[in-house]
């Protein structure tokens, strides 16, 4: 077998994800019952961008499971800059019972994977941010049961790492994921591809709009993200100012109205309230956002016990 890694939301098959989901529920309800990282053994954990939610729910996460958690600011250790990625992996993998990572590029994390011999987790990267999108599932388990055939629309920058996971996250649960972005900021192609692939196995599907009102007609979740992300601080005046393109994508109670009775909002946090949500959405009774952040715990945790599992297997 080969060794797993979860470097974007489709490392993961429907059957696979939703026995993560599972676990994930049954950690919550008995926290200390996996000690899969008894020893304890170490999960170096590196950050080259910034973080809170993360950082807190995976130390959370390996100190449940038993192990320590080894945070590295990936900034002072230079990973890439300092020592080339492959040489980083090279010592970090022998001591650690995986590595997970905050980066840029998605390149540097598949090169991660490829040399540190233990699994790799995706903590963000411009392109995807797959751990974020188990919390929110797991999120939506819990407010509406069964997922497949579910809708979930997600509304703001169509081109970002959560359109992205939520595209490729979603169907793979069986949702039908709609996009609501502007033209100028469509998702990637590739990914798009890839979700429409998936969905015919999973009985969900894909649709992309620029059409808000459309996006969100009759869906039973409601997302959204900043409509700046880490590392386009440059842009942050053409992303959040006069003329942006986002702001007829704010998520607010009238575009809210237009979703199902009952469906919840979810944001991966932080949240820039009057730009991409309103202060009455996010703060109102539909928001489920502290649910969903409290899951990154629960679902990161299900997660790593899950694939060092599998590591032990393939070993
Ligand atoms: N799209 C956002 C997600 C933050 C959790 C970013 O990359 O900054």
């Amino acid at each position: 077998m080969t060794l797993r890694h979860f470097l974007r939301d489709d490392d993961l098959s429907p059957a696979e994800q939703a026995a993560v989901l599972d676990r994930a529920l049954a950690l919550k309800a008995e926290p200390f019952s996996d000690r899969r990282l008894e020893g304890p053994r170490t999960v170096s954990i590196l950050f080259d961008k910034p973080t809170l939610r993360t950082q807190v729910s995976f130390v959370g996460a390996v100190s449940g499971l038993g192990g320590f958690p080894m945070v590295v600011d990936g900034r002072l250790a230079g990973v890439g800059v300092r020592e080339s990625v492959a040489d980083v992996a090279r010592i970090l993998g022998p001591q650690s019972a995986a590595v997970v990572w905050r980066t840029f590029a998605q390149s540097d994390l598949a090169e991660m994977a490829a040399y540190a011999g233990v699994p790799v987790v995706n903590a963000l990267t411009d392109d995807f941010h797959p751990c974020q999108v188990l919390a929110d599932l797991l999120t939506l388990r819990e407010a509406l049961g069964d997922l497949p055939g579910r809708t979930l629309a997600y509304v703001g920058d169509g081109a970002n790492n959560m359109a992205h996971s939520y595209l490729l996250g979603g169907v793979t649960a069986g949702l039908h994921v709609r996009i609501g972005t502007p033209a100028s900021h469509p998702p990637a192609a590739d990914v798009v591809e890839r979700a429409r692939e998936l969905a015919a196995t999973t009985g969900g599907s894909v649709h992309v709009t620029d059409d808000p009102v459309e996006a969100v007609t009759g869906a039973d979740a409601v997302a959204t993200d900043t409509w700046v992300s880490m590392g386009q601080e440059a842009q942050a005046d053409d992303r959040k100012g006069e003329g942006s393109p986002f702001t007829t994508y704010a998520v607010d109670d009238a575009l809210m109205a237009h979703a199902a009775a009952g469906a919840v909002f979810l944001h991966c946090l932080p949240a820039y309230r009057g730009y991409e949500v309103s202060a009455e959405v996010i703060d109102g009774p539909r928001s489920v956002v502290w649910q969903e952040a409290e899951n990154r715990l629960h679902a990161q945790k299900a997660l790593l016990s899950w694939l060092v599992e599998q590591a032990g297997a393939s070993a």
